[in-house]
């Protein structure tokens, strides 16, 4: 007799039982912690997501501390599923967003830009693409809103450069308007992960 397995993916996490529940799931410690930023971006990402933090499930709504060296960097990058709010703690950022395509060929995608001081409150629209750079000689401190306990990461030169398998050259070469050689450039070096 044949068998019919069904597999369902759901985009998010199975709810514990209530009865063995308890305040550990929704606590989490050490954001007071900074961030290792000794890599090659110069910054750090500690996420509080339901993978972390198993009691956000379900509640559309998540954490991150990020910290910066000087010069330190996020990629341009976008959360998928999050719109993400965040407060500088300290140190000065230039932090920008670009909107998606207009439905007018002729106009062109919208950067919004901006330079962030202790206390400033900034958001990024959900899906779009963005960046934050610590353009300070110190340190710089930011905690992150986002509203989705799992938002989700696409870093653009990880995504485009670095796929597995590689995205076809001729394709890439087109897309960019550069010769195949640029392209397999991009393609070996290595794209560090922003979290
Ligand atoms: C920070 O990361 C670097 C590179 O991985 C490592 O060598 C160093 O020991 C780390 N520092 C701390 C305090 O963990």
């Amino acid at each position: 007799m044949a068998s019919v397995f069904l597999v369902v993916f759901v985009n998010g996490k199975i709810c514990k039982d209530r009865n063995t529940v308890s305040a550990n799931d929704f606590f989490f410690l050490g954001l007071n912690m900074p961030g290792n930023t000794s890599n090659p971006l110069g910054s750090k990402v500690t996420p509080v997501n339901v993978n972390q933090l198993p009691g956000l499930n379900t509640f559309g709504i998540s954490l991150a501390r990020i910290d910066y060296a000087p010069y330190g960097l996020n990629l341009p990058h976008t959360h998928p599923r999050a719109t993400e709010v965040l407060v500088v703690m300290e140190g000065t950022l230039y932090v920008g967003f670009v909107t998606l395509n207009p439905a007018d060929p002729n106009v062109k995608n919208k950067l919004f830009t901006k330079t962030l001081y202790p206390g400033d409150v900034f958001v990024f629209p959900e899906g779009l693409i963005h960046f934050r750079f610590n353009v300070g000689k110190t340190n710089a401190v930011v905690f992150a809103g986002l509203s989705s306990q799992n938002p989700g990461v696409i870093t653009i030169a990880n995504a485009v450069f670095e796929s597995d398998p590689p995205i076809n050259i001729d394709v890439l070469t087109k897309a960019f308007q550069v010769d195949a050689n640029v392209i397999k450039y991009l393609q070996g070096q290595f794209w560090w992960n922003i979290d």
